[in-house]
């Protein structure tokens, strides 16, 4: 961090930091994040430390006397930074692009200064009704109809694992009173998902009590979609076999290939079923917002909940993720309980009645400040941007003799991998071909790719989201998967 010219100063004997010496290191910081932000290509994109090396740095006691935040900001430099994984790096392509934009962390700079914690409409006016508006410019922008009440919560985990909360309030008459264990009026619960959802829906069930085997993943087809017909057949078997369907989860941008799942025929399933309907936007969902892929919306409005991540592909820093819900009302039945300490008596609606958290940060001051900063025209043109360099990779990757792309690219992942010609080598071999190439492009500090496996297959995974990734950085994959290739060794 840069020194001020005032010499260092130890904290005052009470209170807090004096407004002068705020004003000093605040500058100080504005000035060292800008340069930051505007340069994070002069770092490695992966830190490149190992497991223990930043602790072995850190006093293993808290200092007894105060120290001047001139020494912390230093060892900010010198301890820390050298354990940063740079996200904020254009070439950083890895699981999927993020960015913490600036509108963005100026918006968590002011949440922290005002410190408000919206339990109650009393204790936050403000961040509750500014959740309300931010969530349905959101909504309106991704074409969620009006009947989507929005809340916050940290991640797509917790948003999925409160619709599940409520898929089995709506199952299981009196859960919320006697739970789930030695009941025998409730029969086992079955909740559906496809071989590609995300981890998350897993440790939801888990961790609603209905047991890791309550979740049947569906096969998925050719373009790694759920297949409807397996699952109403599924569902047939379940009830046969004495389960409780209760919920099915559909994915818009699975993790690995971001395929989308056939929403509307998934909705056809649920209605005649009597299912709830989550749907996981987490990555994909902010494409709501381009006309030209609608196509993968079809149905949506018919779901009973959805979450999209602004933490993900809409430039937010992290955390944020946003959870509609069609039926709030069964979600607060499910989680709304008011100790006496917060009765209010002025009739507003409280945050803490949406989830299990009771106090909350203000998150929606990033989302609001991130619409109004680039607007919508502005986040489309991005999004349009990030797509098509995908689309770029993916026909470079089509037209290589020597690659092989292994899923569609809806939005903007590319999964592909190294099939050089004239080497014959098993599958065993070329998925350790393809893991040795990831770690020698990874190792060049420029650029960091993740991996997934396809059926078994090692694929290499570039996912383009960051607002700084350009050309530059594609050619640079380009370079680095040829130069590869072209070794025995990569
Ligand atoms: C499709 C999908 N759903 C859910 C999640 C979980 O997101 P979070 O980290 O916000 O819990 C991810 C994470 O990558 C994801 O890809």
């Amino acid at each position: 961090m840069p020194k001020g010219d005032s010499a260092p100063r130890t904290p005052p004997e009470l209170g807090d930091m004096s407004a002068d010496e705020f004003r000093r290191h605040g500058h100080e910081l504005v000035e060292w994040i800008a340069r930051y932000l505007d340069g994070t290509e002069r770092y490695p994109v992966l830190a490149r430390v190992a497991p223990g090396d930043i602790a072995k740095n850190l006093p293993a006691q808290a200092p007894e006397r105060g120290e001047p935040f001139e020494s912390i900001l230093e060892d900010v430099d010198r301890v820390l930074m050298p354990g940063v994984t740079h996200w904020n790096h254009p070439g950083f392509m890895a699981y999927f692009g993020i960015s913490a934009s600036a509108p963005g962390v100026f918006a968590d700079f002011l949440a922290s200064a005002l410190n408000q914690q919206a339990m109650l409409w009393r204790t936050s006016p403000v961040s509750t009704e500014l959740e309300g508006v931010a969530l349905r410019w959101l909504a309106d922008l991704i074409g969620l109809p009006p009947s989507f009440e929005g809340v916050i919560y940290d991640t797509a985990s917790v948003s999925t694992l409160h619709a599940l909360a409520t898929a089995r309030e709506v199952a299981v008459p009196g859960v919320r009173a006697h739970g789930l264990s030695g009941r025998a009026d409730v029969p086992r619960l079955r909740v559906y998902c496809s071989d590609q959802t995300h981890s998350s829906i897993d440790k939801g069930v888990m961790l609603l009590g209905l047991g890791h085997d309550a979740l049947r993943k569906i096969p998925t087809d050719e373009r790694f979609r759920m297949r409807p017909d397996v699952l109403r057949e599924a569902i047939a078997e379940d009830r046969a076999a004495g389960w409780r369907p209760i919920a099915v989860v559909a994915t818009i941008g699975t993790t690995s290939t971001t395929s989308v799942d056939p929403v509307a025929a998934i909705a056809d399933v649920c209605e005649s079923e009597t299912l709830w309907l989550h749907v996981d936007g987490a990555y994909g969902g902010v494409c709501g917002m381009l006309p030209e892929m609608r196509e993968h919306f079809v149905g949506l409005e018919r779901a009973d909940s959805f979450v999209v991540n602004p933490h993900k592909w809409l430039f937010t820093p992290f955390d944020l993720s946003a959870f509609y819900c069609r039926r709030m009302d069964t979600l607060r039945q499910a989680f709304s309980l008011t100790p006496e300490y917060l009765r209010t008596p002025d009739g507003a609606r409280n945050l803490s009645d949406t989830g299990v958290q009771l106090g909350r940060r203000f998150r929606s001051l990033k989302l609001w400040m991130i619409l109004r900063y680039f607007g919508a025209e502005g986040v489309r043109a991005r999004l349009r941007e990030h797509i098509r360099l995908a689309k770029t990779f993916a026909d470079w990757v089509d037209a290589h003799p020597d690659l092989e792309r292994l899923a569609p690219v809806p939005f903007s992942v590319v999964c592909f991998r190294a099939n050089p010609r004239g080497r014959s080598m098993s599958a065993a071999d070329l998925d350790a071909f393809n893991d040795a190439l990831m770690h020698r492009i990874n190792a060049s500090g420029d650029v960091f790719l993740s991996h997934t496996k396809l059926r078994g297959t090692f694929a290499i995974r570039v996912a383009i989201g960051n607002l700084r990734t350009g050309e530059a950085q594609l050619r640079r994959v380009q370079e680095l998967v040829s130069l590869g290739v072209g070794t025995n060794n990569p």
